[in-house]
């Protein structure tokens, strides 16, 4: 006897067939579950069900194809084998291109049907247990915290634990560095899509026409270029979180279609006109008030109204100011541990620049002042002055010391310049790839820097 194999669900509205297909079934380990009809199968189908789908395309009510379709909206990743009869095959080969895990051509030989299964069950069980691990880590590496003991804060972390099990759709508002991205992360974690994908898409980094076939996904001809099948960002998130940053660039042509999918929650890639059904939940970012008509521009009213069924506002660092020295403790830490030094005491220069800084780049820019107070170089703008002796500083090699000043100027030019990587390179006055190959080298993100700041020249 070979060993259990799982469940299977198998339908067909031949019932003669049915019959012959349990037999064949229990004689090969499987535990099979019998539907005369799509309908019927399908309410015993959910994320959970550890094995493949077989049916037939053709039958009365719901056929093959849609059965298919509904399969994938539950769980993607199910294996649905079809069974064709004469002149579907041009259908099966669509759907195998679609996502479906194989299809036999009727009558089926009995040997060929069960290797498929073997192999579709077992990829079945590999992905639920992969899934269940997963959770496991989430949960084991615990909630990654949303640091900060001000009341807005408190009020923050309680309503992000009430909120993220439900799948309504959240509105993150803050300005440049406040944590929307952890916001939602957390989202997301808290959420029981937490196995499931955390799709992100930044709408200001991305040109219009480019958006579009992110989002939607695209078939092989759809325009000029599209030579291959694209499945979009909101299909890749289906089942999971679609983070949706800076949502207040993204061009009115397309907050049309957002609304659209919003509503409907079904997608029409571009070049046809199947639609899609998916299930995810929208989490968007934004700094501007898009609550604000004067603020709002061409943001379209009736999105805002159907992204912010819940709004979080996070507040910038100068109005929880009592955060400041957590949070920078926190990040010291850190960072020490990073680069493998013992965290240094705090000197009064810290303190004060903790104590009477605006931090226009709100938590981000905390974070590179307790790396740069980590190694030895503090103070924004004055990076390891000539001449001075720094302790942690002094003993490393020449090599070392010259590249720490260089990332240091880097990172300050960056700061200035709010990220705006063009006037970044005009200030430094290096080439554009010298310029990159530096930030690849010292390891900084342009991105880190992104906000809507003057550039001056640093004195
Ligand atoms: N409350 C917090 N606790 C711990 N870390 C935080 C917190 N808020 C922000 N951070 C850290 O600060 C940095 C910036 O946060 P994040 O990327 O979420 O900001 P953002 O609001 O998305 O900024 P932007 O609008 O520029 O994209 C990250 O390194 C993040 O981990
Ligand atoms: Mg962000």
């Amino acid at each position: 006897m070979s060993a259990e194999k799982g469940p299977v669900i198998f339908i067909d509205d031949d019932e003669d067939l049915l019959r012959a297909a349990t037999q064949m079934l229990k004689l090969a380990s499987f535990s099979p579950s019998v539907f005369g009809s799509a309908e019927a199968a399908l309410a015993r189908i959910d994320e959970n069900f550890d094995g493949p789908v077989v049916s037939d395309i053709r039958m009365p009510g719901m056929n093959g194809l849609q059965l298919f379709e509904r399969v994938k909206a539950i769980d993607a990743d199910i294996p649905v084998i079809l069974i064709t009869g004469h002149g579907d095959v041009e259908l099966a080969v669509a759907a195998i291109k679609d996502g479906a895990y194989d299809f036999i051509s009727k009558p089926y030989a009995t040997d060929r049907l069960l290797a498929t299964l073997h192999r579709a069950s077992e990829k079945r069980h590999l992905v639920l247990e992969n899934r269940r691990l997963r959770d496991a880590v989430a949960r084991s590496v615990g909630d990654i915290p949303l640091i900060g003991e001000a009341p807005a804060m408190s009020q923050l972390r309680e309503t992000l634990r009430q909120i993220a099990d439900t799948d309504v759709d959240v509105l993150v508002e803050g300005e440049t560095g406040t944590g929307k991205e952890v916001v939602a992360d957390l989202l997301h974690r808290w959420s029981k899509r937490r196995a499931r994908p955390f799709v992100a898409l930044n709408c200001g980094a991305l040109p219009e026409s480019v958006i579009e076939s992110e989002l939607f996904g695209h078939e092989v001809g759809a325009f000029t270029g599209a030579q291959r099948r694209r499945i979009g960002r909101i299909e890749h998130s289906n089942g999971g979180t679609l983070f949706l940053d800076e949502i207040e660039s993204m061009p009115p042509a397309l907050q049309v279609k957002l609304l659209r999918v919003l509503e409907t929650r079904q997608i029409t890639p571009l070049g046809t006109n199947q639609t899609r059904s998916i299930d995810l939940r929208v989490v968007s970012a934004t700094k501007a008030d898009l609550g604000d008509p004067a603020a709002r521009g061409d943001f379209r009213e009736d999105l805002y109204f159907r992204l912010n069924v819940v709004t979080l506002r996070i507040p910038p660092l100068r109005e929880r100011r009592e955060d400041i020295p957590i949070l920078f403790g926190h990040f010291l830490e850190r960072a020490s541990k990073r680069f493998g030094r013992p965290a240094p005491d705090m000197s009064a220069a810290v303190r004060d620049r903790l104590t009477s800084h605006d931090w226009p780049g709100n938590v981000r820019e905390l974070v590179h002042f307790a790396d740069r107070v980590a190694l030895g170089l503090e103070g924004v703008g004055t990076p390891m002055a000539p001449g001075r002796k720094d302790e942690a500083v002094s003993n490393l090699p020449l090599s070392e010391k010259v590249s720490l000043y260089e990332a240091t100027v880097i990172r300050d030019a960056l700061q200035e310049c709010g990220g705006d990587v063009r006037r970044t390179i005009e200030v430094l006055g290096v080439p554009r790839k010298t310029f990159y190959d530096k930030l690849k080298r010292h390891g900084i993100d342009s991105a880190d820097y992104r906000k809507n700041r003057e550039c001056s020249k640093p004195s």
